[in-house]
């Protein structure tokens, strides 16, 4: 197992880097736009090839660096579909996984902090972004958040965990970088409560200057989607409607790029080959998945996913390697839902 917790002075971040072994799949927790330059030196370093970056939630503190590992390594950005941020490739909901080669996070909706918090569990640890942290709780009074929300988050959540439960925050200000369930159960100040209302109190008594990167952090994470409308993918990005005409009239294939998981909660398009994203060098090499479907059918590969995102990464990816004719599906299966394509459960 490759575990590494990665810091960042400026913003008192923590971002961790999971893998299950040097070559395999990497998946980055949190990362900050100033520090992808670091990440990916690791990465190399590892012999690690990302595939997920995940944020717990929209930060104020500093910018994301979702969009920017995205555009350099052509990852699958995941958020909880809580989030407001305009595209990430995945979006998860209460107990579902996120999952690459080896390494498997179970989602637990943790709001409060912000009204889209997540926290992950992954076996014996737990990353608790910023509801859960060391001695401390992240602050509510902004992005949404709201004390009550976090204290069932902390209570009924968190804290029913196993007490040997490691505990990974998004964040340290005094250079603790790890604890345990119990121990934050018996020492955290906040949690020193008899009531909900005790709790709020304290929450809503904080009075905290507002950070002071908020301004900048929060208008710029919001907006972290890959643009399908930049010019060398909009001729290839293809509306619901065409899609449709040109499936029914046999001239294409579609390819469905998601996970499990995901086909399994949201549905699939009929008629679609599944080839997930992660393994898509593969599919698109010689004698591969989907570079043979093209040459066998005579048809146009036509790719989705579930916002369109990792769709339009993989129609750059399928010029490359020669099937030029590659197109998407522009906005993936919410767009096709939201013009009332059918959908196979
Ligand atoms: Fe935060």
């Amino acid at each position: 197992m490759i575990f590494r917790q990665l810091f960042d002075p400026v913003s008192s971040t923590y971002t961790y880097l999971l893998a299950s072994r040097t070559g395999g799949e990497a998946l980055i927790i949190d990362p900050v736009l100033d520090r992808v330059d670091r990440y990916l030196t690791l990465l190399t370093e590892l012999d690690l090839r990302l595939i997920k970056a995940v944020d717990t939630h929209v930060h104020a503190d500093h910018v994301t660096g979702l969009g920017e590992l995205r555009d350099r390594t052509r990852c699958i950005t995941v958020m909880g579909e809580q989030s407001g941020v305009d595209v990430v490739s995945m979006r998860v909901g209460d107990g579902e996984r996120v999952d690459v080669e080896g390494v498997s996070l179970k989602s637990i909706y943790t709001p409060g902090h912000t009204s889209d918090s997540y926290s992950f569990l992954m076996g014996d640890r737990v990353f608790t972004g910023d509801t859960l942290l060391i001695r401390g709780t992240g602050r509510t009074d902004f992005q949404n958040g709201n004390p009550r929300d976090q204290y069932a988050s902390l209570f009924d959540r968190l804290l029913k965990l196993p007490e040997e439960t490691l505990v990974f925050p998004a964040h340290d200000y005094k250079g603790d970088t790890v604890s345990t369930i119990g121990e934050e159960k018996a020492f955290n100040p906040r949690l020193q409560v008899s009531s909900i209302d005790e709790y709020v109190e304290i929450m809503n008594g904080l009075d905290l200057p507002n950070p002071k990167m908020m301004d900048v952090a929060v208008p710029a994470n919001l907006v972290q989607g890959f643009n399908q409308h930049r010019d060398d993918i909009e001729p290839w990005s293809l509306e619901p409607a065409t899609v449709i005409g040109e499936v029914d009239r046999g001239e294409a294939v579609l390819v469905d790029l998601r996970d499990d998981g995901e086909r399994a909660r949201h549905g699939a398009i009929a008629r679609s080959v599944h080839a997930p994203y992660p393994h898509l060098a593969e599919h698109l090499a010689p004698g591969g998945l989907v570079a043979e479907l093209a040459r066998t059918s005579g048809r146009r590969i036509i790719f989705y996913c579930a916002f369109g995102e990792r769709s339009a990464m993989a129609t750059q990816a399928a010029h490359e390697a020669g099937l030029t004719g590659a197109a998407h599906l522009r906005g993936g299966l919410d767009a096709w839902k939201a013009a009332d394509g059918p959908v196979v459960v």
